[in-house]
């Protein structure tokens, strides 16, 4: 014997249909909005639609299997529900309002007889689930959350190192996600450049913007290895809008010739992610005579970033975003040994530096961009598990790997950076976690205004000698001509 209960919920929301939609049709994001749910996980590829599948895991501690069958974009969409406590068909109806959008949720559960019987006792208790659960989803769409500031305590945690360092780890990032609030800004219109996307972080980001709807240009060296990563999160997202810029970021004449393709191309970046990176040991000078370092962690993301002004001024609401380490603070910038000619190499010194540079152009390039628009931030992806750390920080991998968090952990807070509405109201700041950091926590890794100076002139400088020089038709070498 079983009983049917019925739940039938409306709200209205001041957000346009379409955008409404993507949030919800994407069904794993109820983790986000329904407060019984610990973890929503798509069990399918591709765009959301009929066929897709959901295992939605309950605080109450069972899972939910959701499965699409009926599927009308913009309109409608009708799931079934397994699990052992009951069976359901829900129903979600969309209609355009003349204020915004109004969600229907008509939710028909099937209870075995003794539940049923706690429900006959308990009807109170249905309602009040659907109603938090709409409730949940009204603010979500809302999306009206202030940007979390700087606590005292996480100052003081990051201060002590030591007590700050656990949250660099999986752990740190189970704890913070708890706090977190639903992301719902809509990407369908938005334009992500995201360098270094062929691997760990960077690919995670990608794919986390192109599932939230970006159009995604990854800039990569490796052409077959962009092109396998270009196809895999197209089949993943089922977005197609995934295109690939080759660059060896390293090489700052071929940054310029990226920032000229992109130019011309005309179409406004509202995110970059200045994601690429690596640690070289011992110290290697590329082909232009820069230490490679500094070329590829500072000076690259120096040029790039100065030369897409244009583009990111057109957006009107730019995110940049930098991907730095807390490595940075352990050093200060030496703006007289960009390139580490004195006293011995290391190369992790070499990084952490060039990254302290990056987080003083953070700060530079938000208090100059303001006006436009751009907010220009760092952060921390804590300690994640990529082939980047495997590689290079061999002992410090086999210590910690079990302790260390995904790809995806590690890129989120730069996904909600390049996306939330709120942390579009900060600008020059540095995060882990979705959460504000300090940029300095020793004295000695401050640097003076005449240090700051000294490293933006370097970088202009050296940005405008790597340009490649545009031959006039004079220059040209005429063409050889066939012999007679
Ligand atoms: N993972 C962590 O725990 C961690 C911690 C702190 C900071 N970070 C930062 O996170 C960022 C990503 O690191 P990851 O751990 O994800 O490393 P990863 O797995 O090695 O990925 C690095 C990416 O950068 C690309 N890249 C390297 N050199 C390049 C060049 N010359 N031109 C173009 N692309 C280049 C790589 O391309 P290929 O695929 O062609 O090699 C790859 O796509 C870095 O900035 C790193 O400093 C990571």
């Amino acid at each position: 014997m079983s009983e049917t209960i019925t739940l039938d919920e409306t709200i209205e929301v001041q957000r346009p249909l379409h955008e409404v939609f993507a949030y919800v049709a994407e069904f794993s994001r109820i983790e986000e909005w329904d407060p019984g749910v610990a973890r929503g996980t798509r069990l399918t590829s591709g765009a959301p639609g009929v066929g897709s599948e959901y295992r939605i895991d309950m605080k109450a501690g069972f899972s939910l299997h959701y499965t699409v069958i009926e599927f009308e974009p913009d309109a409608r969409m009708l799931m079934t529900v397994d699990s052992r406590v009951f069976t359901a068909r829900e129903e979600i109806i969309f209609t355009a309002t003349s204020t915004g959008t109004a969600v229907r949720y008509i939710a028909r559960f099937k209870f075995p007889a003794p539940l049923a019987l706690a429900n006959r006792l308990y009807p109170a208790a249905m309602d009040r689930v659907g109603k938090s659960t709409m409730e949940g989803l009204q603010r979500a769409l809302e999306d009206n959350f202030a940007a979390p500031a700087q606590s005292t305590a996480t100052a003081l945690a990051d201060n002590l190192v030591l007590p700050g360092l656990w949250r660099f780890t999986r752990l740190g990032y189970s704890s913070a996600r708890r706090r977190w609030k639903p992301l719902s800004a809509y990407l369908g219109d938005r334009h992500a450049v995201v360098t270094g996307a062929t691997s760990g972080v960077g690919e995670a980001a990608a794919t986390a913007l192109a599932g939230l709807g970006a159009r995604v240009t990854l800039v990569a060296r490796n052409k077959r290895k962009a092109d396998a990563t270009a196809r895999k999160i197209r089949r993943q997202t089922g977005n197609p809008e995934v295109h690939v810029e080759l660059c060896d970021l390293a090489v700052i004449a071929e940054v310029h010739q990226l920032a000229d393709r992109l130019l011309a191309a005309d179409r406004p970046v509202d995110i970059l992610v200045n994601n690429a990176g690596a640690l070289f040991n011992p110290r290697q000078q590329t082909a232009e005579g820069l230490e490679k370092s500094f070329a590829l962690l500072l000076l690259s993301p120096y040029v790039l970033t100065e030369r897409l002004h244009p583009l990111l001024a057109r957006s009107g609401s730019a995110r940049v975003v930098n991907v730095l380490s807390g490595g940075m603070y352990t050093q200060k910038i030496h703006p007289r040994d960009l390139q580490s000619q004195r006293g011995r190499y290391s190369g992790s010194v070499a990084y952490a530096r060039a990254k302290r540079g990056l987080m003083i152009l953070t700060e530079e390039w938000a208090r100059r961009w303001r006006e436009d628009g751009i907010s220009v931030n760092a952060m921390h992806p804590g300690w994640a598990d990529t082939p980047g750390v495997e590689s290079s920080l061999q002992t410090f991998y086999r210590v910690t790997h079990k302790l260390l968090r995904s790809p995806e952990e590690g890129a989120d807070t730069a996904v909600w950076l390049a996306a939330a509405t709120e942390a579009g109201k900060v600008s020059g700041k540095f995060w882990l976690d979705r959460e504000q950091h300090p940029s300095h926590i020793f004295a000695h890794t401050r640097e003076s205004a005449a240090e700051r100076e000294q490293l933006l002139a370097t970088l202009r400088e050296l940005g405008e000698s790597t340009r490649p020089q545009k031959r006039t038709p004079r220059q040209r070498k005429p063409r050889a001509r066939k012999s007679a």
